[in-house]
């Protein structure tokens, strides 16, 4: 019989093989356009939204309420149609949800039926991953998130911020090319919001997925991002990109660097005037 290491070695053999085999997460979005219609009016909620994210690039759009972004990130998502334009994921084109493409919402979106173990197991199960696989990848994610001692517990026994490193894990163990994040954080207090920062940071360096992350937080699109994107409103749109120039090791003190800084000055300013 198959040990549970083995099991993981086989897994990771896997994906060592899934990473080095084909694209892993670029997404092209082309002169995409988005219109609500009802009976009796229109609502252009994206206008002409050009964006190419990289492969295992860190992307943040940082924008006011209402312009657009989680709009933008459910048509990505696969959850809400585009109304013209064009959007691929390593050239093939996005019509619907798919296991390639995790998500994690603000509001936790957990199986108050499933404990813990499975909710990480959920995704993995529905591919017909074996029991002994399912529970080493899941053993793995519980110790990356620290709440080994939770496996067994059902969500509503945790923490707000437990269940959104949960709903964080469940995402990855299923290995997606690409995460998508909207306001994840945005219910937590300061300091555990700092906690997950600093851990999906760290997953991020590990796993080489793409993240498209979505805040209102200028702080937080600065320490996460490699590069950030504005949005405005009236009609949904981008208004500027930033590159972010900080060290690729980014630890509480980045927030203190005078590059740091003056880029919040600078966003803060440009988010004021739109
Ligand atoms: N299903 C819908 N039908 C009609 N209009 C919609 C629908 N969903 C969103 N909108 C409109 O589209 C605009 C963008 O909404 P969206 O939720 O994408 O904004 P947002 O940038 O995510 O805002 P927030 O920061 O408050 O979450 C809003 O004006 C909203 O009223
Ligand atoms: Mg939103």
């Amino acid at each position: 019989m198959q040990t549970t290491s083995e099991a993981v070695a086989v897994v990771n053999e896997q994906r060592s093989q899934e990473s080095t085999s084909a694209d892993r997460g670029r997404i092209d979005i082309q002169n995409l356009q988005k219109v609500y219609e009802s009976r009796t009016s229109q609502f252009q909620a994206l206008k002409d939204i050009n964006l190419t994210i990289g492969e295992n690039e860190f992307v943040t759009i940082l924008g006011p309420s209402g312009c657009g972004k989680s709009t933008l990130l459910r048509i990505v998502a696969g959850l809400e149609d585009l109304t013209s334009g064009e959007l691929t994921l390593d050239g093939e084109d996005i019509i619907g949800p798919g296991a390639e493409r995790g998500m994690v919402f603000q509001g936790y979106t957990l199986f108050p039926w499933l404990t813990v173990r499975e909710n990480i197991e959920y995704g993995l199960k529905l591919k017909g991953v074996p029991t002994l696989a399912r529970r080493g990848i899941s053993s793995h994610w519980l110790r990356i998130i620290r709440l080994e001692k939770f496996a067994s517990s059902y969500p509503k026994q945790l923490s707000g911020g437990m269940k959104q490193r949960v709903a964080i894990a469940r995402a990855l163990a299923n290995r997606p090319k690409v995460l998508l994040m909207d306001e994840p954080f945005g219910a937590l207090d300061a300091q555990t919001k700092v906690e997950m920062q600093e851990m999906l940071l760290e997953v991020w360096e590990k796993e080489k997925t793409t993240v498209l992350f979505i805040t209102h937080d200028i702080d937080e699109a600065i320490f996460l991002s490699q590069r950030i994107v504005v949005m405005g409103a009236h009609p949904g749109r981008i208004i500027r990109e930033f590159r972010v120039d900080l060290p690729t090791e980014r630890t509480a003190d980045v927030r203190e660097l005078p590059a740091f800084l003056q880029m919040k000055r600078e966003l803060a300013q440009l988010l004021k005037h739109d």
